[in-house]
């Protein structure tokens, strides 16, 4: 290639001592336990990854997020952190976890590992002790106990929901075997709440960063990061006082929610931002903080977390002038920051993208989700919207389009200024596993809102990396939530080395994105055509997107990637091509 974007290429070495790796990373997200499983039990494992780093360097990415490997009942797919220094014996030990370190390491990839600060499980042995001890006592000030209401105390503090519906408080057993206090849990009851005015608490996580920090960790994704501060003064409030406070849809987006993304959580990133600098380079950290687009700087801040996920691009349909204006904003946003933007399309969460942009248009989030989660507790506030929950009807799904669709917003994406984050199995264009018999189905999101939700389980099947042999070459066992049969299609060994498969069509996106990657500037082009987004970067890396559905004419220059053919030079519908030109 002869751009001058090419001289800017980093070497491996370069970019692992750079300070600012995370500014334009590609980010790929490895759910342990779906990933691969080295030792045959049906569960993905940290060998599981040790295994596959080859796979990952070729990929291309320049580091990995891994959701919670820590001891857990599985209660919340690991959400429900039983010890925060250790990894689950069910997914190895502390020395797999350093080999893996030493081989992501060696092949030039960083590890970002996920911090779950807000809530314990109850497996927890500070929770234990919590349940053990009388009313009152410092061990119970680890957690979130009120007396309930009522001439008993049968009734709960507030009349709150949970995140996976459901009560937020949970009535416990007194050690005498008396019915007593509650204890809040923002998620499910398996999750109880830390209080964070407890400096126990805030000390116990600072141990918890270093401990990783210095086995080699380079970056930690938080969890929940705007929940931790409460406001729990008595009286507390009911849900429909809440209601009458919010302010449309806004919210609360001036931090007076009694737990969601109040000022005083910056505090305790104020002070993790000062251990992370200890560290050379420092380590970073990307909030996962579901608020208002206008409180989203706060946790990105450099002297506070660094950078937050913003999730406009994953709620949108596959619209350009939504897109534009998404992308448009959130530049603005990330610069008076200081941090660089973020970029996802799926993760654990969420319906995955090949699936959502499948749906009929106009329709594809709300369609591809049932109840959006409600994360203000009950108010629909914040940002009204939360998380997108729960599967797809098949029926009306159009797997085509939706590939098509998929792979074009993915190429504009990663072509975006800002980190990509990518999600395990989207590389091999996989949809969301609709297919789930209701009793092989583990996430509690399914299990507390019976006949509403279907839960997050179709985008955490394990991967198929062949396209025969058990569970599809995931693991000698089987595989701990079903595959389809349609997954054969999709295995990584049916993709590698086949041209214009998504799998080669991403390695050869990231391959070209590290070459072709300059400063985060971006230029509109006008295209005359409301349905064709075009952007600049600097060395003149064009990318254009055909959101319409008629061909488009491309700009001239070299086309280097597309994903998908070009109908006699043109762009066709749901297409995106990256184009270089000599400027
Ligand atoms: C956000 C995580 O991404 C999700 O998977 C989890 O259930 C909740 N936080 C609770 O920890």
């Amino acid at each position: 290639m002869s751009t001058s974007a090419t001289q800017a290429h980093h070497t491996g070495t370069d970019r692992m001592s750079d300070p600012n790796w995370w500014r334009q990373a590609a980010v790929y997200q490895i759910y342990p336990r779906s990933f691969y499983d080295a030792n045959g039990d049906g569960l993905g494992d940290i060998k599981g990854v040790t295994a596959k780093v080859p796979y990952l360097k070729e990929l291309g990415i320049d580091a990995v997020w891994l959701s919670p490997f820590y001891p857990s009942a599985l209660a919340d797919g690991g959400y429900d952190v039983d010890d925060y220094r250790n990894v689950d014996p069910k997914l190895g030990t502390l020395e797999d976890f350093d080999e893996m370190a030493a081989a992501l390491h060696a092949a030039g990839i960083k590890i970002v590992v996920d911090i779950v600060p807000n809530h314990s499980s109850d497996r927890h042995e500070w929770f234990k002790e919590a349940l053990a001890s009388p009313k009152g006592s410092a061990a119970r000030e680890r957690y979130i106990f009120r007396d309930g209401r009522g001439e008993n105390g049968e009734l709960p503090p507030s009349d709150w929901d949970s995140v996976f519906g459901g009560p937020i408080w949970d009535r416990i057993t007194e050690p005498d075997g008396t019915p007593g206090q509650w204890y809040m849990h923002i998620f499910a009851k398996e999750q109880p709440d830390f209080n964070w005015e407890n400096p126990e608490i805030r000390e116990d996580f600072l141990k918890t960063l270093r401990f990783w920090s210095d086995r080699g960790v380079d970056g930690f994704r938080i969890d929940v990061a705007h929940g931790m501060a409460k406001d729990l003064s008595e009286p507390l409030p009911m849900k429909a006082e809440l209601e009458a406070k919010a302010h449309g849809t806004d919210g609360f987006a001036d931090g007076s929610h009694p737990f969601w993304d109040r000022d005083e959580v910056h505090e305790v990133y104020a002070e993790w931002r000062k251990l992370f600098n200890e560290y050379n380079p420092p380590r970073t950290a990307v909030a996962e903080a579901w608020v208002h687009e206008t409180r989203r700087a706060r946790y990105a801040s450099p002297e506070g977390l660094g950078q937050a996920f913003n999730f406009d691009l994953l709620q949108s349909d596959f619209d350009a002038a939504s897109f534009k204006k998404i992308i448009t904003d959130n530049l603005v946003a990330a610069k008076e920051s200081g941090a660089s933007s973020t970029w996802v399309f799926s993760n654990h969460d969420v319906v995955r993208h090949a699936t959502r942009y499948g749906l009929p248009k106009g329709g594809s989030v709300a369609q591809g989700t049932n109840a959006a989660q409600d994360v203000t507790g009950g108010t629909k506030g914040q940002d009204g919207k939360g998380w997108l929950l729960a599967g797809a009807p098949a029926e009306e799904l159009d797997v085509e389009l939706g590939l098509r669709r998929a792979r074009a917003a993915t190429l504009l994406l990663l072509a975006l200024p800002g980190s990509a984050y990518l999600y395990q199995g989207e590389e091999l264009g996989l949809r969301e596993v609709s297919e789930i018999p209701d009793a092989e189905r583990q996430d509690p999101s399914f299990f507390r809102n019976p006949g509403v939700e279907i839960g997050r389980d179709g985008c955490r099947v394990p991967l198929p990396w062949t396209a025969e042999g058990s569970s599809f070459g995931f693991g000698a066992g089987g595989a701990h939530l079903p595959q389809p049969e349609w997954f054969q299609d999709y295995a990584v060994a049916k993709q590698e080395g086949v041209e214009g498969s998504t799998l080669e069509l991403y390695r050869q996106a990231l391959r070209l994105r590290s070459d072709l990657q300059t400063d985060e500037e971006l230029e509109w082009v006008e295209t005359g055509n409301q349905d064709v987004l075009h952007f600049s970067r600097p060395g003149g890396w064009h990318t254009v997107t055909n959101f319409g559905s008629d061909p488009v004419e491309l700009p001239e220059g070299e086309v280097v990637v597309s994903s998908g053919p070009l109908e006699s030079g043109k762009l066709p519908a749901d297409t995106t091509a990256w184009i270089v030109r000599n400027s």
